[in-house]
């Protein structure tokens, strides 16, 4: 057990795989009753869909922890990037989250408690090349956290996002299946590797528990350092990259 979630209620959108199954898992562990919200769900839930999002919150009791984490990516230069690729990603990642914020906020705001924690991203804040759509539905998502945090606060409801770095998810097996990529990506990491998934429930979990109690309206990073500098942190001066780290060699 991670933090104490005895007796709670915890939708988890996009919990079928990935991120959102490692959260859903610590959820679980640490004694919540977790309801999965994802296409690949039982029953199905397509988070575009605001009725059939509504329909799903009706059938779990009052949440205390709602977390907003469906999403998807499909690489493409800007000139590249279809109408359908633009709408699609905006209407799962943006769209979607708004859906599942809203809905739980009908449900929490009565009961005058809750915590949401979306899956924001560092695509939130900087241009990741090839993800024109990708990132400006992550930057969107803190216009959702930043404003929902405001107007829930005086419910007693929190909102905060998690903004991983490169996380080894199905989302990302094309960067995991790449070496070369991933040695000059993690270059840039203090850390020195990619993370995984748990890395980031431990921190979606702390943020959605009692532990963060004064703390709303925030994003907490969870990619090994990458935002904190952009000037890299390995060279092979001193280091070797293998096993999908960067490690020091003296
Ligand atoms: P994933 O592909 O393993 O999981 C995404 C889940 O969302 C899947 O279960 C999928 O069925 C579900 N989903 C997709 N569209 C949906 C829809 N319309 N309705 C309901 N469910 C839907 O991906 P991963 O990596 O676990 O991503 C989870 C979240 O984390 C996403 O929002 C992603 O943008 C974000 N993220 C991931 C990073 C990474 O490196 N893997 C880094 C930063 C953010």
């Amino acid at each position: 057990m991670l933090i104490d979630f005895s007796g709670k209620t915890a939708v988890v959108t996009g919990g079928a795989s990935g991120i959102g199954a490692a959260i859903g898992r610590a959820l679980k562990d640490s004694g919540a009753s977790v309801h999965i919200l994802d296409l690949r769900g039982d029953p199905p839930v397509d988070v575009t869909d605001s009725g059939a999002v509504e329909a799903a919150f009706a059938r779990t009791p009052v949440p205390d922890v709602v977390i907003v984490n469906a999403g998807t990516a499909v690489p493409a230069e800007l000139t590249a990037t279809t109408d359908e690729i633009w709408l699609r990603t905006i209407s799962v990642n943006l769209t979607g989250a708004f859906n599942a914020v809203r809905a739980a906020a009908r449900r929490m705001t009565p009961a005058r408690r809750g915590a949401i924690v979306l899956t924001a991203s560092t695509n939130s804040y900087d241009g990741e090349p090839l993800l024109t759509a990708y990132n400006a539905s992550k930057a969107g998502l803190l216009g959702i956290v930043h404003t929902a945090a405001g107007e829930l606060g005086p419910y007693g409801i929190r909102v905060n996002a998690v903004c991983p770095g490169l996380i080894r998810t199905p989302l990302t097996e094309a960067h995991f299946s790449n070496p070369a990529l991933l040695k000059e990506y993690f270059r840039h990491i203090p850390l020195g590797r990619g993370g995984e998934p748990e890395e980031v429930a431990t921190a979606a979990l702390f943020l959605a528990s009692d532990l963060a109690s004064y703390i709303t309206g925030a994003t907490l990073f969870v990619d090994g350092g990458q935002m904190a500098t952009k000037f890299g942190a390995w060279s092979e001066s001193n280091a070797q990259f293998s096993g999908d780290r960067w490690t020091l060699v003296r």
